[in-house]
Formats: structure tokens, sequence, C-alpha cells
């Protein structure tokens, strides 16, 4: 993947200086996606924005971040380059930190950014990782994705990319969005929990081993988790014998056409 945005440095005193139109992106996002997340995030999520209390009128920074996550679970943010090596991405998880990327997207790519940017990254990701054990998930599976080969690093990342990022959970609500991917769009928050289109099938590693996807449409297909519990259970699973099975039965064949690319 490619991108044209440049992560921002912070200054001498450690924060981003944000310019007055990048704090009103960040505004313009948050005002609607937390009118759009009430009825379709899970309770956890939602309860993680609390805990969190984002600021809605400026982009936060990174340390204010630092200063709630680690009260709760330990995690900190860090300020990364807009796209980093698979290799320093699980290294940060493996170390209790997320990797942030400082940019926000420019006002003409507010409903849709194909690059992770500091919205998605704030406000998908860090509601969840206040919770210790969704947060430890993601530590020991930076360390399993590291002590495997980096291109069996791509296809263990599809567990990733079907949970934390686009990941749904049965609740006593119906059927509701806990990944950063969804969380942080507009259009896929509603679209992955009400639109008829897309296919949601019950979670299992196996077959998500197994799932092709792309990254730059929104996604034909979400595992649905029965609870948070199965998602920790699968590091109590030997992840490299199901990885070395995914590989024996091959990909299940694509629900799109193949012109994207998988991170
Ligand atoms: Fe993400």
């Amino acid at each position: 993947m490619k991108t044209t945005y440049i992560s921002k440095q912070p200054n001498s005193q450690g924060l981003i200086d944000w310019t007055a139109d990048e704090n009103k992106t960040w505004n313009s996002l948050i005002t609607r996606q937390s009118e759009i997340v009430k009825t379709r995030a899970c309770p956890e999520f939602l309860e993680g924005l609390n805990r969190i209390g984002f600021s809605q009128d400026r982009v936060p920074q990174h340390s204010e971040i630092n200063k709630r996550l680690k009260d709760f679970s330990g995690w900190e943010v860090e300020v990364v380059p807009a796209l980093i090596p698979a290799k320093e991405f699980f290294t940060l998880l493996a170390n209790k930190k997320f990797p942030a990327a400082s940019f926000i997207r420019i006002p003409q790519e507010l409903d849709y950014i194909q690059e992770p940017d500091i919205f998605h990254e704030f406000y998908g990701h860090v509601p969840l990782l206040t919770f210790s054990e969704y947060a430890n998930f993601m530590e020991e599976f930076g360390k399993l994705a590291l002590s495997i080969s980096p291109k069996d690093r791509r296809r263990i990342f599809r567990i990733f990319w079907f949970t934390v990022e686009f990941g749904l959970l049965k609740t006593p609500k119906g059927i509701k969005a806990y990944g950063g991917g969804m969380l942080s769009s507009i259009h896929e928050t509603v679209y992955s929990v009400e639109s008829p289109l897309p296919q949601r099938v019950d979670f299992d590693p196996l077959s998500a081993l197994r799932t092709p996807y792309r990254i730059d449409i929104p996604q034909p297909l979400y595992y649905v988790l029965e609870n948070f519990t199965d998602l920790y259970k699968i590091l109590d699973t030997d992840l490299v014998d199901l990885l070395e099975e995914s590989k024996e039965l091959g990909d299940f064949k694509p629900l799109f056409e193949p012109a994207g690319e998988e991170l």
C-alpha cells in the first residue's frame, strides 16, 4: 500500500501541533460517529469511549490518551509514520504499544480513507484497549506474529483483520460491531450491522485464516464472535498448527473481484 500522508512529529514539548482545519476534521468525524455507534457498537466499546473521554473539538494528544489508557490496561499509543512494516507493527503490540500514525485525513476523504489515520487508530482501537483482557490478546498476538516467518505473518494477520479490525459480536441486543475498522467508518458501522448484503458467519480461526480480504471495499463477509472469551481462547490453541492446516486446505474463493490487496 502507498500513501501520500505524512505523520506529524511532536514538538519539543512532545505535543503535535494540529492545525485549526485538522481539529475541525476531528470534530466532524467524532461528532457524527458518536451518534452512529450508539446503537451499533458493542457495550464494551461504548464503555471504553466513556473511559477515555476523547476531546471533541480538537485532535487528542498521544500523551493525553496515554494517561487514561495506562491506568486501565498499562497500554500506550505511540507516534509512528503513516505506514510501518509488519515487523515493527507487531513489535509495538508485543510491547503494549499501539501504533497511531499522527496524521488526519483531508476533508475530501472524510467519509473514506484507505490508510489508517489518527481517527481510526484512536477512536476505532483505543476504547477496547482499556480492557486488560482485550489488550492482553493484542500483546500475545503480537508476540506470536513475531515468532513466525514474515510470509506467515501476512496470513496470520487475517485473524487480526476479521476480529480487531472488522469483527462483529453477539450481544443480548443483537449483533454489534467491535472492530476498529468499521467503528471508525461512517458507512461500514451501519453496513456491517444492518445491511442485508454482507455474510455474517460464526467466528472460527481456521476459517478466518483461509479467508482472503480486500482493504479497499466494504467487507463482503464478517465473522461474528459468540463472546470475547472465544477471541482470547484462540491463544490457547496452537495457532501455528492452525496456520499450517489453513495453508494445506487453501483459501476460500474470494467473494470479490481480485483487484485489491491484503496488508
Ligand atoms: Fe486498525
